[in-house]
């Protein structure tokens, strides 16, 4: 256990550590629950509840350290008056709770969340979505992405996707000379609500598509999209133009760096780093990588604009092209200051929280 948390403690981070960790075992489902605030400096915290199968509850503690670190970068690169927080739930099997099992964990988590007094509000992420939002929202106000029917701003992955597609028009942009996708190879790794719509899109562009996902159900969107399938074991390895993480964290190491063919990787998965140094690796072969922070703030510049700030559709349009617009602010820092996209992030990230305390 302390191993794990020492390195997810450690992080190389220009932030201080977490302003707050809370574990707590769910009084109905007897599960561990972890809610990590890691910074309020810009604004209540923000970030989404991810329910998934961990090795351990220590694996679920560290990584709700890191996913809520990586959303405050990730919410004050978005220009959002808002820190960054993350829940985990650690489910002891591949198995999804769901009725009344699902019911107890999404009220337990509720009250985890009630209890922090407003520090910290959530939304969906990996293995939750809008209507368990609803049923967290049975117990605490502070919960984004409700179904619209129940007066939230519904699922946000196709923004996440809006605003992916931003991203890659920048790193088009900064490795070919045009924005344009038409014509250039991408490969999608991960098919599940954001990756779905990011490969429907790319479709759209007129993008040459490679996809994949651990399910082999997802092939029945590949063949809608026309799109070539790759096995998912060496999906990495595909030969693209540009490669788009949209699955689970932790996919480039120092083991597939080196395995790469392609000349950029940008996606909306958060934390697709194993560890910072990675970049570097990455930079030292040639190869673009555009934050994931930047890249996949989509879903939460959506949800809190049209929940919590009530700006119009046009305005929010406005914003997920601003992803673009920060992506090509990282990349220029990065060239003129000669470190990697990764630091130069961070180092934006940073001065945003600070320049408003400090
Ligand atoms: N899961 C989203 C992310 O990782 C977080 C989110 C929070 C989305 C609040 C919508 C609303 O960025």
């Amino acid at each position: 256990m302390t191993a794990v948390l020492e390195a997810a403690l450690s992080l190389n981070s220009p932030f201080p550590s977490h302003e707050l960790v809370q574990i707590v075992r769910g009084r109905r489902s007897g599960l561990p629950i972890t809610v990590a605030v890691h910074s309020t400096a810009l604004g209540p915290a923000a970030g989404g509840c991810r329910i998934a199968h961990y090795p351990g509850p220590a694996a679920a503690v560290a990584d709700a350290l890191r996913l809520a670190a990586a959303m405050t970068a990730k919410n004050a690169l978005a220009d959002l008056e808002h820190g960054g927080g993350k829940t985990v739930v650690a489910l002891p099997t591949a198995a999804r709770p769901d009725g009344a099992e699902r019911t107890a964990l999404l009220h337990d988590i509720g009250d985890v969340i009630e209890s922090l007094g407003g520090r910290y509000l959530t939304g969906p992420d990996v293995g939750s979505g809008p209507a368990d939002m609803s049923v967290i929202g049975e117990r605490t106000t502070r919960v984004c992405c409700r179904p619209v029917e129940d007066g939230g701003s519904g699922d946000s992955s196709l923004h996440t996707a809006r605003g992916t597609l931003a991203a890659l028009g920048a790193v088009a942009e900064e490795v070919f000379g045009s924005p344009d996708l038409a014509g250039r190879t991408v490969a999608v790794i991960g098919l599940g609500a954001v990756g779905a719509h990011v490969a429907r899109l790319l479709h759209r562009a007129g993008a040459r598509l490679v996809v994949t996902d651990i399910d082999p159900a997802a092939r029945a969107l590949a063949g809608e999209l026309g799109a070539a399938w790759a096995d998912p074991d060496d999906a990495l390895a595909t030969e693209a133009d540009i490669l788009v993480p949209a699955a689970l964290g932790g996919v480039l190491t120092t083991r597939t760096v080196p395995l790469l063919r392609c000349a950029a990787v940008a996606g909306p998965a958060n934390n697709q780093l194993d560890e910072p140094a990675t970049a570097a690796l990455l930079a030292a072969r040639g190869i673009l990588w555009a934050p994931d922070v930047v890249v996949s703030a989509g879903g939460v510049i959506h949800a809190t604009g049209v929940e919590l700030r009530r700006e119009t559709e046009e305005r929010l349009t406005g914003r997920l092209q601003g992803i673009g617009t920060t992506l090509r602010e990282v990349f220029r820092a990065a060239r003129t200051q000669r470190c990697t996209p990764a630091d130069a992030a961070a180092e934006l990230a940073a001065r945003r929280v600070r320049g408003r305390h400090g």
